[in-house]
């Protein structure tokens, strides 16, 4: 695995230069190709596709990246689109099978190759990429994660790291996921077993287009921005994570803001077409 420390450098008070290291290591990203092993959809217009290296070799990552899948528009222009690691690992590091979620975009580019690719089909990648990882210098007593649609997969891959935490500090994580309805609920299930296993954990599926047919206990209705009030955000308790739909990235960030959370503890993923 090849891996490269970088370093935040910043200047203090006394008009020195100073320099940060966060506590793991990135992987310098690389290009390959990848196979479709195994799909299926997760939802009506969302696709769950694992590939593995063509190469055979595993694909290293820290939970919280994502990688670009590189193709060429119609007209032969190249382009390339964003899509988040959701692949639950152990704590190596490496993964053998590349998951991702991908939503179904009208009229979409990536969305006409990735909806149409077959099993044994291939597409060239590059990554790992992305810092919206958890950190191991954090000391708060909570994480607020907070998603909508597929923003959802990176936290599905941060499982063995969260679980690391909570088991090691006690911390607390509320995951608030905004989806349309049950049928739009991405790894419900995944997420849930997990919360019935670790009492730290709570997961908050919020329907923004009405409740299930059987309402559960932590379910709630509308968006995440107007549940998360109910949780108290507090600057000296959270570290939010923040991935999605951007409107509501934005909307989320202000709210915490206010609520007088540092802008280094509101960490941010918006989900844009990368051209
Ligand atoms: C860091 C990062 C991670 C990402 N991870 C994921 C992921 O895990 N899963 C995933 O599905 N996507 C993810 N995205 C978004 C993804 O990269 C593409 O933007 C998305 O799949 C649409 O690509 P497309 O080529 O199908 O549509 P495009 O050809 O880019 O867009 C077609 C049309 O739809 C509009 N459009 C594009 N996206 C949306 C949207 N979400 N809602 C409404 N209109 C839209 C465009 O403005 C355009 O008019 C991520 C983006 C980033 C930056
Ligand atoms: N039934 C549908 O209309 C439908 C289904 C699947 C996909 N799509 C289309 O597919 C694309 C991607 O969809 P997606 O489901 O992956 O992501 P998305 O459009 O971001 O929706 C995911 C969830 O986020 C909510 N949301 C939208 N705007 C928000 C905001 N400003 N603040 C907080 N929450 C917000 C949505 O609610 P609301 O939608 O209720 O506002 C939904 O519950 C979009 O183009 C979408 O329109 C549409």
């Amino acid at each position: 695995m090849k891996t490269g420390a970088f370093a935040v450098r910043y200047l203090t008070a006394n008009g020195y230069y100073n320099e940060l290291y966060p506590s793991f290591l990135f992987v310098v990203p690389e290009k390959f190709q990848l196979t479709l092993e195994d799909s299926f959809m997760l939802a009506p217009t969302v696709r769950h596709m694992a590939f593995a290296r063509a190469d055979g070799a595993p694909f290293a990552f820290v939970p919280g990246q994502f990688i670009q899948i590189h193709f060429n528009y119609d007209d032969g222009k190249p382009t390339k689109r964003s899509y988040s690691v959701g692949t639950v690992g152990d704590q190596s590091g490496e993964v053998r099978r590349l998951e991702i979620a991908v939503s179904y975009v009208e009229g979409g580019a990536a969305t006409k190759l990735l909806g149409g690719l077959e099993r044994g089909g291939q597409v060239e990648a590059s990554g790992p990429y992305g810092r919206f990882c958890l950190d191991d210098k954090d000391i708060n007593e909570r994480y607020l994660l907070i998603a909508t649609g597929t923003g959802v997969t990176p936290y599905r891959a941060m499982l063995p790291r969260l679980e690391k935490v909570i088991a090691e500090r006690g911390c607390k994580v509320k995951l608030l996921y905004g989806a349309r309805n049950e049928q739009e609920l991405l790894y419900g299930e995944e997420f849930e077993a997990f919360a019935r296993a670790h009492p730290g954990f709570e997961f908050h599926p919020c329907f923004s287009r009405g409740a299930r047919a059987t309402p559960r206990e932590h379910d709630r209705l509308g968006y995440v921005q107007n549940v998360l009030p109910e949780f108290e955000p507090d600057p000296h308790r959270d570290i939010a994570y923040l991935c999605g739909n951007p409107n509501m990235v934005d909307a989320v960030f202000t709210t915490l803001k206010e609520a007088g959370l540092p802008v280094q503890h509101i960490r941010r993923e918006k989900y844009v077409s990368s051209r």
